[in-house]
């Protein structure tokens, strides 16, 4: 039966690929994507994460080879976390601010093969390095010293921004940590270092695969700092205040759980949304694809695109060359 008006047809936008492709509200480019990497100091060659399989902890070198398939990729950046050896760790994380330290020698050895022909982004934290794993020193208590941290994350700020990387992450979750941060670099004249807060990071059992990637020495964990995934307010706050001690870009931790987050970060923030796809993330996606149960390219550009559309501009995530690989091949296929 026909009825007297024009009945609304969704459906007509969906028929074929082509009409889909033209409708799209939201696509995926290479330049979208920030691959995160980890260096680490006391190996000659890459070793396999276990709980990562496709992600390796790289020697400079291995890394150096990793940057330049980046740039050829056309990502939007790599983001380096350094793992020193265990005998370097100490309850300050002395290792983070050495200009020797693995990471800050990472650093240098990037930016002097890729220049600024890839944005090189270096995690401003001190889990890395710690004897305890924390993300800060700890005071005589045993607890996370804030403010003794935030010397600590200054210190660590000059020393990557000397290395040449381009883009801060703060991910430690202390309170001040952009101000601090930004007020140093620019006493010093790294007025252009760019700083990505990353303003709402949840504690979640999803970081389980990373500890093993920088061989963490964390026992207990981190829910005096990191948010309480029960509190979405509360990320508001956190947003608003990076943005008022000068964060150039904010990020939300991890993306595939906190889409609303993403959502509202998209809505009152004044600067570039990033979201990153974490360890566990990435880990359970590429788990079930091994077992057969779920299709890994499929399931692997769906979470992408929905962290896009809920309205993340940046997305890092371990997936960032294969997906790079897919997008170009479905651009080229057309
Ligand atoms: C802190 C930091 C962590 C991650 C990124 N930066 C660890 C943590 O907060 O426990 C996790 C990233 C991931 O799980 O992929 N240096």
């Amino acid at each position: 039966m026909t009825p007297a008006y024009p009945v609304s047809r969704p459906r007509r936008l969906r028929q074929s690929a082509a009409v889909r492709r033209l409708v799209a509200q939201t696509r995926l480019h290479p330049a979208d994507l920030v691959l995160p990497a980890f260096v680490r100091a006391d190996i000659d060659a890459p070793v396999e994460i276990g709980a990562m399989p496709g992600v390796q902890q790289h020697t400079v070198d291995s890394l150096v080879d990793l940057a330049r398939e980046c740039v050829a990729a056309g990502l939007g950046g790599l983001m380096l976390f350094g793992v020193p050896a265990e005998q370097d760790k100490d309850p300050a994380g002395s290792a983070a601010d050495d200009d020797d330290g693995i990471l800050n020698l990472a650093l240098r050895a990037v930016r002097a093969a890729v220049g600024d022909d890839l944005v090189l982004m270096a995690d401003l934290c001190l889990d890395e390095f710690t004897s305890h794993g924390h993300c800060g020193v700890l005071d005589g208590a045993g607890r996370v010293d804030n403010d003794a941290t935030l010397d600590r994350y200054a210190s660590m700020a000059l020393a990557q921004a000397r290395a040449g990387a381009h883009v801060l992450g703060l991910s430690g979750m202390m309170d001040g940590q952009v101000g601090h941060v930004r007020a140093t670099l620019d006493d010093h004249g790294f007025t252009d270092t760019i700083l990505l807060a990353y303003a709402a990071k949840y504690t979640t059992g999803l970081y389980g695969p990373f500890r093993e990637a920088v061989a963490s020495s964390l026992q207990g964990d981190r829910a005096t700092y990191q948010q309480d995934p029960a509190n979405a307010r509360e990320a508001v706050t956190e947003i608003e205040l990076d943005l008022g001690e000068g964060a150039d870009l904010i990020m939300i931790k991890p993306a595939g759980p906190h889409l609303d987050i993403i959502a509202t970060a998209a809505e009152i923030s004044t600067v570039p949304v990033a979201a990153y796809q974490i360890s566990g993330e990435y880990s359970q996606i590429v788990a079930a694809a091994d077992r057969g149960w779920i299709d890994r390219q499929r399931v692997m550009m769906e979470s992408l695109l929905n962290i896009k559309r809920a309205g993340a501009a940046i997305i890092l995530t371990y997936f960032a060359l294969e997906a790079a690989t897919v997008i170009r091949e479905e651009v080229a296929g057309r």
